[in-house]
């Protein structure tokens, strides 16, 4: 039914197994920096309308695959699906990001919260991925993905994006019984979203703690690095060579890299405000390592961008014994709508040059 896979290394990477080259994708790869991905969107209406089409989320998920040389493609989708299906009711306000028509904001609200049934509430997303493995006929693995518990829960609890996290951060001091109960059942919610995706084609999963690092170390580890473990501990995702791995990548929470790296997780994503020499001396070869090149380093010209790259391929390289084994290239963070596309062609060129073996 599947084609086999022609192009591994990335899932050789993430078990830290010798490729000919380092293998790169990069965060948010499908997107408005794409001129086709702005006529695709123009078409579509608006993005929910792209992201609820699986044929259309299966269009936009190849675009950069047409047009750069990735090791891997990206379920096109966002973290938020989980949260609206939950009820919270997402939407897009023109120019102000998402936001959820009802956010949570008491107990109340929270018991009322259950695990949505994945192949109804969320049949869109499997079908997207089981027409995206289809259509990739091999060419390279399919990562699905989920938001981290903590993550999703300061988008329900806030309501939508937030500078200072008042609501969330007031409800961890004044009831954290009710906040964990709150990412109890998220965390069970993650657990049947990765294993749908991976029942659906996913060949990794990753997911993404981008809200994090907003915590001090206390509340990081009782708020989110909890629930990233049991996510890692509770994931059932087989054994062996064909085990599904698991990336943890989390956003400023590079000095947490050893604690993840025992979590059980395969990979860890870190961002650029940690070397990935000290990443990787922190992982001791538990874990690959994916990142970390810093995003706005695409604004940069040709030769910089080549030369940022090769710092980061030498700096893995430094903290890993010399070796450029179980290193996955990606950035810190997303692209961003006004980043040139040449300039991506470029940096994964420059990837694929400086680490051939
Ligand atoms: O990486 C990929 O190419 C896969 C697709 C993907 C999207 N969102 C598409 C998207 C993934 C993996 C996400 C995850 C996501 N969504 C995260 C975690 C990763 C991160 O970036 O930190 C978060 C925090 C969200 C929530 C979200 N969705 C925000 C804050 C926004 C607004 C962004 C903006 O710049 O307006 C979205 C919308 C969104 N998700 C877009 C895309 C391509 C922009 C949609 C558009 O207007 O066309």
């Amino acid at each position: 039914m599947t084609s086999p896979l022609r192009n591994d290394r990335f899932l050789r990477a993430l078990r830290r197994e010798p490729v000919d080259c380092t293998p790169v994708w990069l965060m948010r790869q499908a997107g408005r920096y794409l001129p086709e991905y702005r006529a695709t969107r123009a078409s579509a209406g608006s993005f929910l309308g792209m992201a609820k089409n699986p044929e259309i989320a299966c269009e936009v998920t190849l675009q950069p695959l047409r047009r750069f040389d990735l090791d891997a493609a990206i379920l096109f989708s966002d973290i938020l699906t989980v949260p609206d299906a939950m009820g919270l009711g997402l939407y897009f306000a023109d120019g102000e990001g998402p936001k959820f028509h009802h956010p949570v904001r008491d107990a109340a609200a929270i018991a009322r919260l259950a695990v949505p049934d994945m192949e109804t509430e969320l049949r869109y997303v499997m079908d997207a991925v089981r027409l995206i493995r289809r259509e990739l006929d091999g060419k390279v693995p399919l990562i699905g993905f989920s938001g981290s518990p903590w993550t999703l829960a300061c988008y329900m609890i806030e309501g939508g994006g937030s500078k200072d996290y008042a609501r969330i951060k007031a409800m961890a001091l004044n009831e954290p019984q009710a906040l964990h109960k709150l990412l109890e059942v998220v965390t069970d919610a993650v657990i049947a979203y990765l294993s749908a995706q991976r029942a659906a084609g996913a060949q990794a999963l990753q997911v993404f703690d981008t809200w994090g690092g907003v915590l001090g170390p206390a509340m990081y580890r009782e708020f989110s690095l909890r629930y990233l473990n049991r996510i890692a501990r509770e994931l059932e995702r087989g054994e062996g060579a064909g085990r599904t791995p698991l990336i943890l990548f989390g956003k400023g929470t590079g000095q947490y890299v050893a604690e993840l790296a025992a979590s059980g997780a395969e990979g860890v994503g870190v961002d650029w405000t940690i070397t990935l020499e000290d990443a990787a001396r922190a992982a001791a070869g538990k874990v690959a390592l994916q990142g970390n090149l810093d995003p706005a380093t695409l604004y940069g010209s040709p030769e910089a961008i080549t030369g940022e790259v090769g710092k980061v391929l030498d700096s893995y390289a430094a903290g890993n014994g010399g070796s450029r084994e179980g290193h996955v290239f990606n950035l810190g963070h997303g692209m961003s709508p006004d980043m040139n596309p040449e300039h991506v062609a470029v940096l994964v060129d420059a990837v694929h040059r400086h680490s051939r073996r």
